[in-house]
């Protein structure tokens, strides 16, 4: 049992994952989680790469590490998630591809906590509603019976689900939030990357104690004009020309 940082969807983004890091060592935490998505949408996926190695991060693959690495096609990608990943697979140094190509598509961890992407069953699948996650919970009972929580990707939302039998409820997420150990919990740690969020530029991940079962939700800020004006530079934005050829493209040559 062990003090963990968990974080994902860092995308290729090495200013937010220097930040996250940074915010880890700060709190003493040693062992790390990834669930997926290293790569895509920014220029550094080999620097990201080198980071989670070097510390030994436990990590599953995200859909964009398949996409990245050709062993899943681009039928379900945005316009700009495709764009950046064929940028990805033409940048990729060959060691990364190798490591990225023998991720795991999902880990237990302790006997008693799993790390997945997307849904328990489909990498591609954004578990952002009740329904999902009371689905994906039947799936989680049935694929990893002793797990009690289960992390997860993809939605780039920090969100925390209980789980007692039928009945799902979104939990707060501020403070540190002790988990019950007759419940079932889904947690997503949010997204390193933030470039393409909205309402904020900054990095997030959580700090998951297994000992005292109880997680924590964090954002540290990053240099995401630096961020950005590389991603540009390198050739991973779409031009809003290629965004409508795109889209043209899906509508004439349906997958
Ligand atoms: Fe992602
Ligand atoms: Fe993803």
């Amino acid at each position: 049992m062990a003090l963990y940082g968990v974080l994902g969807d860092i995308h290729g983004n090495v200013e937010a994952l220097e930040a996250v890091l940074a915010a880890l060592d700060r709190r003493g935490v040693r062992r790390l989680l990834c669930v997926g998505d290293v790569v895509g949408y920014n220029a550094d996926p080999d620097a990201c790469i080198a980071l989670l190695r070097a510390r030994d991060t436990q990590v599953i693959a995200g859909n964009h590490d398949l996409i990245g690495t050709g062993q899943l096609g681009f039928e379900r990608c945005s316009n700009k998630a495709r764009y950046s990943l064929k940028r990805t697979r033409r940048r990729l140094a060959p060691a990364s591809v190798a490591w990225l190509a023998a991720l795991p598509p999902s880990l237990l961890i302790e006997d008693r906590f799993a790390l997945v992407h997307g849904g328990v069953r489909d990498v591609q699948l954004y578990m952002s509603t009740p329904q999902h996650i009371r689905r994906n919970a039947e799936f989680l009972r049935a694929d990893f019976p002793t797990a009690r929580a289960c992390f997860f990707g993809h939605s780039h939302e920090q969100r925390l689900y209980g789980v007692a039998g039928e009945e799902v409820r979104e939990l707060p997420i501020n403070g540190v939030y002790h988990l019950a150990p007759e419940q079932l919990y889904f947690v997503n740690a949010g997204s390193v990357d933030a470039q393409r969020k909205r309402s904020h530029k900054l990095a997030e991940f959580a700090v998951f104690d297994s000992s005292a079962w109880t997680v924590e939700f964090h954002r540290v800020r990053y240099d995401a004009a630096a961020t950005e004006a590389k991603a540009a530079a390198g050739g991973y934005r779409i031009t809003p020309l290629l965004d409508r050829l795109y889209t043209w493209r899906r509508r004439l040559l349906p997958a």
